[in-house]
């Protein structure tokens, strides 16, 4: 293993997209950021400096942190953000770890444009689980507003509104041949007839879950958020924020330009949005003029292909790489997400009253200092430990006549002792409207053991639940009006939040933490704060 080195410059940019320009927060000066490389585990210091006059943090998206939650980055959760012109060092060890993550800014909505990606490679002389690909690319999907983001959500936040949805999708920073700015062209994939890519699939957007696919090639999926999965082909992913696919691509059309495409899924979208983002893959000695094999995204509501992708999702589980399903449950948790209102008199829209997003009722109230190193310091007063394990009553979650369910704000945690496993159910609710919910848990990988429209059953739907292959990830799509089953083992001591991966449902309160407790033995504890943990 080796100690790698990275400095992060946090600098505004110029940057033009949409044929026009404005500055924007970026890593390096660069859209999206550069990416970060590393060895299963190799140690990984990254010096981020703040040039600029917002605070920031970054986080390291998957990245277990065993031990190391003072490099996770969440502001005000693991850490107080680093003020303009300071700076501080995450260091962290990648432990059992490979494939692709992504790091993103991690307070208010910077992380719109600043991202990047995070390859993993195997151990030195350990081969990839498949066909070692001829080549790797890194695919960014990302959003752009032509106005200022940090704008776009003060504006909605001030009104108590939705924010305007984005101006573009992007694939590598690029909105595209398609898009209406065709001057700029688009990300080119270039590819020699005959040989296979690995593509590594990232989306950074805030706030939309993305099909994505290429014309006339089939993608053969290997693996999801730095997990291997038994690979199968198909010819269209569906990715949510935070979440990472790879896939291998062959190069069997022998030559030609053929349309690369990521567009929005939404179960149930509440706002239509139909913007595709293109790029190009291009076979050497194609000339640059002729035309571009197009290729049709499905419309955002189309589920069925959007489960079809899901439901194909298995871990490889094999021999070097079992699924490790905890088989027993220490803690039965059942959470309720979705939006909700509340009163809001200094709302300029809404009628006095704003939207909020909840889990179990609770609407979560960001501190003014961070929860972990109040939990280490015993500082009183920060947090409570009452984070409900249940919703406070049953209703029909997912009915069409939504229960009237005004939400507690509070900034609770829940508590789970060193090692527990956990089964957590994570209910969608109608209120307001079931919306999809791409849930993100730092500081572990969890699997998703079982999925279901409606209300979750207690008593029949565990019966059909996968315990042998289930995937494994960080991040999964609780399906609108429907639930997920995930499980995991709390073998990570810190505090760790859980929230949705849409900025948008992030912002209105969709978020959590369970705080594992320090144990006794050496690996239970939290090691203490490195010296330049930035202050509050
Ligand atoms: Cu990728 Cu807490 O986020």
């Amino acid at each position: 293993s080796t100690v790698r080195h990275y400095k992060f410059n946090v600098v505004m940019k110029n940057t033009s997209r949409l044929c026009s320009a404005k500055p924007i927060v970026t890593v390096n000066g660069r859209f999206p950021g550069p990416t970060l490389y590393a060895r299963e585990d190799d140690t990984v210091l990254v010096k981020v400096v703040n040039h600029v006059k917002y605070n920031i943090s970054i986080h390291w998206h998957g990245i277990r942190q065993l031990r190391t939650g003072w490099a996770d980055g969440p502001a005000y959760i693991t850490q107080c953000p680093i003020q303009p012109g300071q700076n501080y060092i995450y260091n962290f060890t990648i432990t059992g770890q490979r494939g692709t993550l992504l790091w993103h800014a991690h307070i208010l909505w910077l992380r719109a444009t600043v991202h990047g990606g995070i390859v993993i490679l195997p151990k030195r002389g350990v081969p990839y689980p498949f066909p070692k690909p001829d080549n790797e690319v890194v695919v960014i999907l990302g959003e752009w507003w032509k106005s200022d983001t940090e704008a776009v959500i003060n504006e909605a936040l001030k009104s108590g509104l939705a924010p305007n949805v984005s101006d573009a999708h992007t694939i590598n920073g690029h909105p595209g041949p398609l898009s209406n700015c065709t001057s700029q062209g688009g990300f080119k994939l270039s590819v020699e007839n005959g040989k296979t890519y690995m593509l590594r699939i990232i989306n950074a957007a805030l706030n939309e879950e993305l099909f994505f696919k290429i014309a006339g090639h089939k993608l053969t999926v290997v693996e999801v958020d730095a997990t291997y999965v038994k690979p199968f082909k198909i010819d269209t992913i569906v990715i949510a924020p935070g979440q990472t696919t790879n896939v291998l691509v062959t190069a069997n059309q022998g030559s030609g330009k053929y349309m690369v495409a990521a567009s929005p899924f939404m179960d149930a979208p509440i706002a239509v949005d139909n913007i595709t983002a293109t790029a190009t893959l291009h076979y050497s000695g194609t000339l640059a003029n002729s035309p571009t094999t197009f290729t049709s995204t499905p419309p955002q509501n189309a589920t069925p292909i959007a489960n079809n992708f899901i439901d194909s999702l298995r871990s490889l589980n094999s021999k070097k790489y079992p699924a490790k399903v905890p088989r027993t449950v220490g803690h039965s948790l059942f959470f309720t997400i979705g939006l909700g209102i509340n009163p809001c008199p200094t709302c300029k829209a809404g009628n006095g009253s704003r939207v909020v997003a909840g889990i179990n009722n609770v609407t979560f109230v960001m501190p003014t200092t961070a929860l972990l190193q109040a939990h280490f310091f015993k500082t009183k007063g920060v947090f409570t430990t009452d984070f409900p394990g249940n919703p406070p009553f049953a209703f029909n979650y997912t009915g069409t006549t939504p229960a009237s369910l005004q939400t507690t704000n509070g900034t609770k945690v829940y508590r789970l002792s060193y090692n527990a496993t956990v089964q957590l159910v994570l209910q969608d609710t109608g209120i307001i409207a079931p919306e999809n919910h791409p849930i993100h848990l730092h500081g572990f990988n969890f699997f998703a053991i079982g999925k279901g429209l409606g209300n979750y059953n207690p008593k029949k739907d565990p019966k059909k639940f996968n315990l042998i292959d289930p995937v494994e990830r960080n991040t999964i799509g609780v399906p609108a009006g429907g639930w997920v089953a995930i499980r995991f083992q709390a073998d990570n001591p810190g505090v760790w939040f859980m929230h949705c991966h849409l900025e948008v449902h992030t912002t209105w309160g969709l978020k959590m933490a369970f705080l594992v407790d320090n144990g006794k033995g050496p690996n239970e504890s939290l090691l203490p704060p490195p010296k330049d943990l930035p202050k509050c």
